[in-house]
């Protein structure tokens, strides 16, 4: 069934919230699952499409997946017989590519459906394809397909032209059952990158140095089993923090790690927020309306590009003018043509949005163009006054679990109904909270 989210807003989001594993670790970590000769147990996933639907894919060619909840999962990739993964739903993901990279140091060959993902901008995949021919892989796209194949993989010295999450992980996958040694220069240092190193290594992987900008890899000729719990997911966790702000709330963000949030912390606080840190949570109290600042997304430990949707709408909630640079997708402001339909007045110009504050936005009827933009309309509902509906939250359920459940927790109204459905909407609009 095609559902949407109606939102009423007005209402402080007050009270605790428990944040899933990280979405994007996950991904990678369930890819390096599948090399393990062994069964490999896998903790504190995110219930959310995207995982299922790697999890169905490499189920597809032969994995044993058993889930003991819907958080953790048993795979035994021991069993994979099959090195060709394509259906229409793995067309749409773009961690599909990370089973190039996993298969390839397997099996040494592979072929995957191009990947897809969230419409954010042209998003390459030169530098993963730069990686695999340096271990001595041969790369063939065609008919919409990625085809790696290798007679042997041998360590290289890889210089990555820009900071690339993906490739990152991705070669890291590949030389870790490659011979010999690997060396990465100018990688990505995101929290996930980290993840993914210490799973391959807790399955006797030997990768040294990732979250620095070297990572070392000594190929082993094999990985074992494993059990291995994700981090906490630091943009679900932002994504609540700029809600509670939104909001004028007094939110306890609990499960992360706040070490990967001080790039948010220290804008909401520069902002005007008040957020106390704990040993594994975050507090966020925002009692007025907040200010203005200047934001620019740059890779880990920089303001990420994944919460930049969420801060450009609380700055245009907020007083002044701010000024948000999105260095890493082009095309991510797309949202603020959404945004306008509830009173924002941003002004986009190359990758720069100038956002002129304005005291409250109405609510509206929004298209969520991706995940993240698609959380940042959600964000502006709860803020704004009166009814919105968000449609095309099937972007949304790809990254955040549960999220209409959680908001609801801590006070929001907010319904997922039936698109088209006035029956169902008029019954949302008329109960009392
Ligand atoms: C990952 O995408 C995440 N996706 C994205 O999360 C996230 O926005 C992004 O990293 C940046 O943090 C997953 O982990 C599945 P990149 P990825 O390679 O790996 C350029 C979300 O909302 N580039 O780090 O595709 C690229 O164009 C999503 O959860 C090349 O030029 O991103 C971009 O400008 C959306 N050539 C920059 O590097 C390449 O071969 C960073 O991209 C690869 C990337």
């Amino acid at each position: 069934m095609n559902e949407e989210y109606a939102v009423k807003g007005g209402h402080p989001l007050v009270g605790d919230v428990v944040v899933s594993g990280a979405k994007n670790a996950a991904l990678g970590i369930i890819a390096a699952a599948a090399m393990a000769d062994e069964p490999v147990t896998i903790e504190n996933l995110p219930y959310v499409s995207d995982i299922k639907v790697l999890v169905q894919a490499i189920q597809a060619i032969g994995a044993v997946v058993t889930w003991h909840d819907m958080h953790t999962v048993t795979i035994d990739g021991s069993t994979i017989s099959n090195f060709c993964v394509d259906n229409e739903y793995i067309r749409k993901i773009r961690a599909s590519y990370y089973l190039l990279g996993a298969l390839l140091g397997k099996h040494r060959s592979v072929e995957v459906a191009f990947p897809g993902g969230c419409n954010i901008g042209s998003r390459p995949i030169d530098q993963h394809i730069k990686g695999f021919e340096a271990l001595g892989a041969r790369v063939n796209i065609a008919h919409g397909m990625i085809a790696v194949r290798a007679d042997d993989l041998n360590g290289c010295h890889i210089y990555f032209d820009v900071s690339s999450v993906g490739a990152t992980i991705n070669i890291m996958l590949a030389a870790s059952l490659s011979k010999g040694k690997t060396i990465l220069e100018n990688v990505a240092k995101e929290p996930h990158v980290v993840d993914v190193a210490n799973f391959l290594n807790s399955m006797g992987a030997k990768v040294k140095g990732a979250g620095t900008d070297v990572i070392r890899i000594e190929g082993v000729e094999r990985l074992h089993g494993a059990t291995y719990s994700i981090i906490p997911d630091m943009i679900e966790a932002g994504t609540y923090m700029v809600a509670a702000a939104a909001t004028k709330g007094d939110v306890l963000i609990k499960n992360v790690i706040p070490k990967h949030l001080e790039a948010i912390s220290a804008k909401l606080v520069e902002i005007g927020c008040e957020v106390e840190e704990f040993d594994d949570a975050v507090r966020v109290i925002a009692k007025k309306r907040l200010g203005h600042t200047h934001v620019k997304t740059l890779p880990y430990p920089g303001f990420p590009t994944d919460m930049q949707p969420q801060i450009t709408t609380l700055l245009a909630i907020s007083e002044g003018t701010s000024v948000v640079t999105e260095s890493i997708f082009e095309n991510r402001f797309k949202f603020t043509d959404e945004l306008a339909r509830m009173g924002s007045v941003i002004k986009i110009e190359g990758n720069t949005a100038i956002v002129d504050g304005v005291s409250g936005l109405t609510g509206a009827k929004m298209l969520a163009p991706d995940l993240r933009a698609g959380a940042a309309l959600v964000i502006a509902a709860l803020s704004g006054e009166g009814v919105s509906e968000i449609r095309n939250i099937e972007f949304i359920e790809r990254g955040y679990e549960t999220f209409d459940v959680k908001l609801s927790a801590l006070g929001a109204d907010i319904k997922k109904i039936p698109v088209d459905d006035e029956n169902e909407l008029r019954k949302f609009i008329l109960k009392a909270v």
